[in-house]
């Protein structure tokens, strides 16, 4: 494990933004994993910055989303479809066909997910997955439980992680879908590198407690302590309690 301490979360921002063009630059084909949530908007504004610049081609990459809100059409604007557009898809020349993103909407939730896992086996499976982390341990939408899901399936949301994504829905808490579509834990693990990118105090004791805790499935980010190819990015206030 690698872990990198930034003295902002611009720096961070700009140092996962690097990361993930690298990783193109080698293999401009490469399977990315992508997350959405407040620590990401840093993440594809700096992404789209280098873009500009023309450092990094999204021409040939293929993207697959981690979680998406049950209910929600990829047309409904509080959806992770409409934020990726937003911060993204729309900003880059990333051809619509190689992004992916799971249809919070689709009838058959299982039959939903398991296109899903087919689309990123087809794709040769994710070359780097970018994670955020919830406040709760949560990686994607895979909560703490007693038992992991290592497959695609429909989560349901902690009331914390339904109160953080709140201000799409008007701030209100309980207007937030109280499910979700996400990857399995065994989705996010078998990816060849993760990037873990964490901001803010908010963050701080949940980072100590996924990077040196026990390995639990009461903090589903722990399991990343056995990823073979893991890198941590984080400010200095979301690494204040790593000691
Ligand atoms: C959200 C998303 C995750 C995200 C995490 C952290 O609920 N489902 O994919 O990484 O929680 O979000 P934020 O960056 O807003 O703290």
């Amino acid at each position: 494990m690698i872990v990198c301490v930034h003295r902002s979360a611009r720096a961070t921002a700009r140092a996962a933004a690097r990361t993930v063009a690298l990783t193109l630059e080698r293999d401009p084909g490469a399977v990315l994993g992508l997350p959405t949530g407040n620590t990401s908007v840093p993440l594809y504004a700096e992404l789209v910055a280098l873009h500009r610049q023309r450092r990094v081609d999204f021409a040939k990459a293929v993207t697959f989303n981690l979680d998406e809100l049950r209910g929600l059409g990829p047309d409904d604007p509080r959806s992770y479809h409409a934020f990726m557009r937003r911060h993204f898809f729309r900003r880059v020349n990333l051809p619509a066909s190689q992004t992916h993103v799971l249809r919070g909407d689709a009838p058959d939730w299982r039959l939903e997910a398991r296109r899903y896992e087919s689309a990123i086996s087809g794709a040769g499976g994710l070359d780097l997955c970018v994670l955020g982390i919830g406040r709760d341990g949560h990686l994607a939408f895979n909560e703490p439980a007693g038992r992991l899901e290592r497959r695609t399936h429909l989560a349901r949301l902690a009331p914390s992680t339904r109160r953080d994504n709140a201000e799409a829905f008007g701030g209100r808490w309980q207007s937030v879908p109280a499910e979700a579509l996400t990857v399995g834990m065994g989705v996010i693990l078998h990816a060849r590198h993760i990037l873990l990118v964490a901001m803010g105090l908010t963050k701080a004791d949940i980072v100590r407690r996924a990077l040196r805790g026990p390995i639990s499935p009461r903090v589903p980010a722990s399991y990343l302590q056995r990823h073979s190819s893991l890198t941590v990015l984080l400010d200095r206030a979301a690494a204040a309690r790593l000691g």
